[in-house]
């Protein structure tokens, strides 16, 4: 198992301590994506966004948040045999937590290159595989983290703060 972590400048700190410690949420919403369901791949992260502008979060942060958990989602079905989403709303922050089923990243640092991708033909037919779903989570969080290794389940976490 590898780790990779990221972090905005200034929320290390903070964002360190809230992990170590996570209270309860305000409002909790969960989800599952399945292997290969384009379908209905997007509709966890719409409903993230929804939720978010319901509380009154504003279109800037929104729009960062609609597309990192995106991302993050058609990963699930793309490169791995589905996910559980889980999303954590607080007053001043949201946390989205994408635990596949596995296979796993090889190495995770390759995998954050710009422009590096293992997708097949069939997800390229469905108009991913650019290689840049990765780096545009990095550009649209505050905080990710990623555990992963070949063979296993891989945990990506994206903090965003409001
Ligand atoms: N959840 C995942 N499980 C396994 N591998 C993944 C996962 N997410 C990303 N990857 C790997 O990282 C690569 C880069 O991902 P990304 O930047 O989103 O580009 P793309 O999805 O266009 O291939 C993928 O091609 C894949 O090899
Ligand atoms: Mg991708």
């Amino acid at each position: 198992m590898a780790e990779y972590w990221y972090f905005k400048d200034g929320f290390e700190a903070k964002a360190r301590e809230f992990l170590a410690n996570a209270p309860e949420p305000d409002l909790n919403l969960e989800f599952t994506v399945g292997k290969r369901d384009f379908v209905n791949a997007g509709k966890a992260s719409a409903e993230i966004k929804l939720s978010l502008k319901r509380i009154g979060v504003e279109g800037a942060i929104l729009r960062t948040v609609a597309i990192s958990s995106y991302e993050a989602e058609i990963n699930c079905t793309a490169h791995a045999d589905g996910a559980d989403i889980l999303c954590n709303i607080y007053s001043n922050l949201v946390h989205v937590i994408f635990h596949d089923f596995g296979p796993g990243m090889k190495d995770i640092e390759q995998s954050m290159v710009p422009g590096f991708s293992t997708a097949d033909d069939m997800v390229r037919e469905m108009g991913f595989g650019a290689g840049l779903g990765l780096p545009n989570i990095k550009k649209n969080s505050d905080v990710m983290h990623i555990i992963s290794g070949e063979g296993e389940r891989t945990y990506l976490e994206i903090l965003t703060y409001f």
